[in-house]
């Protein structure tokens, strides 16, 4: 049934959220700028919160013998982190954070282009998570735990740059 697959759950979420949002810009005026920051944030958090999470589900599942419950178990949690907070919370990242800068004006200031350099790495990052999960549900993953290990690093890294860059605005 529909209502029980959770890529629609997810789907359903955020186009009720992205309502949500327009609601808020037609409302609240002037004020609807730090609402929406507010919910950039959450949406962040939600998005890295996945992010560093996936890559240490991935260290378990390379020590998971193939077709053991364990196996499954990790492919199920991986699909639906992937599908319904990690996706949707990095649609709902980009399109906040793109209306903030626009209704910010700060398309042209030099730290937002370098967080947007360090976003452009952190989203190319999860594609290259979104493809391992299928990999690893195929069962044709090749990557060895201890990589796995050294990817889970890369998304703290890039999230200290960003955050660093979006509030100290150094240059
Ligand atoms: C996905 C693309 C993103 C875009 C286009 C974007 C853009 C923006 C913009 C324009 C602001 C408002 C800045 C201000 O009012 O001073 C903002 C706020 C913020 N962003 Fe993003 N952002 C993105 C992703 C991220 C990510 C991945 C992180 C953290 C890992 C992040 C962390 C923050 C924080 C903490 C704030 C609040 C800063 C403050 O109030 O001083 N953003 N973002």
């Amino acid at each position: 049934m529909n209502g029980e697959n959770p890529a629609v759950r997810a789907a359903v979420a955020l186009a009720v959220t992205a309502l949500a949002i327009a609601a808020a810009i037609l409302l609240l005026g002037d004020a609807a700028y730090m609402w929406v920051k507010a919910a950039h944030v959450v949406a962040i958090i939600s998005w890295m919160a996945g992010m560093l999470y996936l890559p240490r589900l991935f260290v378990y599942h390379c020590d998971a013998a193939p077709g053991s419950e364990l196996s499954e178990t990790l492919k199920l949690m991986e699909h639906r982190l992937l599908r319904v907070i990690i996706n949707p919370a990095m649609v709902l990242s980009w399109v906040l954070g793109l209306w903030l800068a626009w209704r910010g004006g700060v398309l042209m200031a030099g730290w937002f282009h370098a967080k947007l350099a360090l976003v452009i790495l952190l989203s190319g990052l999860h594609g290259h998570l979104s493809a391992a999960v299928r990999r690893f549900a195929e069962g044709t993953n090749t990557v060895p735990a201890r990589r796995w290990r050294l990817i889970n690093e890369v998304p703290a890294v890039l999230m200290i740059g960003i955050v660093i860059l979006v509030i100290v605005k150094p240059f």
